[in-house]
Order: C-alpha cells, then sequence, then structure tokens
C-alpha cells in the first residue's frame, strides 16, 4: 500500500474497502464472485447501493439473455449488475457522469480486479457527447438512477434517445418507490415509453441477500411504447 511522506496510508485509503458479491446457488461454492472497490466517501458513485444488489442478481437470473448482448449500465458507479452482465458474456459498457472522474477511474481498478474487459464511458445524462451515438445497446442498466427529481428529465432523455437508436432494446431499472409510481408513470407518458414488466425487487432475491436490504425496492422493464416487447427468458 502506498502512503504519505510520512509512511502512513493516505486517508483515502483508509476508507477504502473491497467487498465480495456472490451468484449461483451454493453459497460454498459460488458460480460467479465480483469483488467491488468501495470507497465510504460522500460520493454516490464509490459505494454498492442496494439497488445495484438487486439488478445485479436480476441480471444473474437472466444470464442466458444477457450472453452476447449489447449492454449499457447508466449512472453506474461500482457497476455490478454490469459486470455480472460481463462475466456471463455480455458486451458491456460502464458509465457515469463525465465529470466523476475518480468514479471512471473506480470502475477501470474494479474491471481490472475481475479480469473483465468492459468500455468505461464519461456519459452524462441529457448530453449528447459524440460517444452517445455510438452505442446501441440491446439492454440499458441504471441501478438507483431515479433518485433525484431535477435529474429525471435527463435521464430519461438519455434512456429514450438510446431506445430510439437500438430499436427491441429495454431499459431495465431499479429503484426505491418512495412516494408511488406516479412520478415515473408521468415521466414514461411524457417520453413516450411503457412499463413491461414490474416486479417486487425483494421478490426475486434469494434468502441471503434479503436480510441485508430494506425499503420498497422495485424494478421495472421499460421499453418505446410504439415497439412489442420481447418474451424475457428466465433460468
Ligand atoms: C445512487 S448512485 C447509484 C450507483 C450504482 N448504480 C449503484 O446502484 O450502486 C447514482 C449514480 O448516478 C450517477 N449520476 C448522477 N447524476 C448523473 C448524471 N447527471 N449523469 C450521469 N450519471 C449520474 C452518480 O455518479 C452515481 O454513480
Amino acid at each position: 500500500m502506498e502512503g504519505n511522506s510520512s509512511g502512513e496510508p493516505a486517508a483515502d485509503q483508509l476508507m477504502t474497502t473491497t467487498s465480495r458479491h456472490q451468484f449461483g446457488d451454493d453459497p460454498d461454492e459460488p458460480a460467479v464472485a465480483i469483488s467491488v472497490i468501495e470507497n465510504m466517501k460522500e460520493e454516490y458513485g464509490l459505494f454498492v447501493w442496494p439497488c445495484s444488489i438487486v439488478l445485479a442478481e436480476y441480471v444473474w437470473q437472466q444470464r442466458l439473455r444477457f450472453s452476447g448482448a449489447t449492454v449499457v449500465e447508466l449512472g453506474a458507479g461500482t457497476s455490478l449488475p454490469g459486470l455480472v452482465a460481463a462475466k456471463v458474456g455480455a458486451h458491456v459498457t460502464l458509465t457515469d457522469d463525465a465529470n466523476k472522474l475518480e468514479v471512471l477511474d473506480n470502475m477501470r481498478r474494479v474491471c481490472h480486479l475481475n479480469k473483465l474487459h468492459c468500455n468505461i464511458l464519461g456519459l452524462t445524462w441529457g448530453v449528447w457527447d459524440a460517444s452517445i451515438f455510438t452505442l446501441c445497446p440491446r439492454i440499458i442498466l441504471g441501478a438507483d438512477v431515479l433518485y433525484d427529481n431535477d435529474a429525471f428529465d435527463d435521464l430519461f432523455a438519455t434512456v429514450t434517445f438510446l431506445l430510439q437508436n437500438s430499436p427491441g432494446s429495454v431499459f431495465i431499472t431499479t429503484y426505491h418507490n418512495r412516494s408511488g409510481h406516479h412520478h415515473i408513470e408521468f415521466l414514461m407518458v411524457k417520453w413516450g415509453l411503457k412499463c413491461v414488466k414490474l416486479l417486487d425487487g425483494l421478490s426475486f432475491m434469494p434468502p441471503c441477500k434479503v436480510s441485508g436490504l430494506s425499503g420498497n425496492l422495485q424494478l421495472a422493464e421499460i421499453s418505446l411504447s410504439n415497439e412489442v416487447a420481447e418474451p424475457t427468458v428466465s433460468h
């Protein structure tokens, strides 16, 4: 471990931990394990949020659907769902706010730690940099990206653009349903989207993972309202 001039570990390093996340039926012999570097700073994207644990489990359970798919994760932060998608054979681009260089650097470290090759991209919602025009994801992921009302329109503008850029694609998101669905329903109508699947986030979690989660966590699959949804494959 590197230290400061007195040989002590830097304060930043003291706040860093590595968490391990397992997937599969046998806890003693997990089919997939992902290590995530977290930092207890006041930076949302350096912490594994419960929504990310739920979405990552969903990706694992739907792994046949993800194998070979092109996936973009928005507001990925520590990127657990995208990393599971990469592990099961998806071609993954992990994105976060282009101004959050520390978060983007941490994504690179976490990919390296797990020996996974993902593209890392600064993508700020509602901003049209050239790179967004090259993205044609089959599946867009977003864990806990619906938490700031002021950012909802920018997020939905980006999601709608990506859905339109890749016909037949779907946005899969997990969020805390704190005050009912009216906000999201309003946004879906506004942006020409529809919810094709809505699940209680805890309903498909293995019992060993439920104990660490609380709140009304929801998973929604969202597509363009003028498209017919493809059937989903469960494993
Ligand atoms: C609550 S954290 C969730 C992080 C991760 N998805 C998880 O669930 O652990 C919200 C994430 O959205 C990112 N974010 C916030 N505003 C954004 C914006 N305008 N454009 C892109 N990303 C943004 C943050 O940097 C952060 O990584």
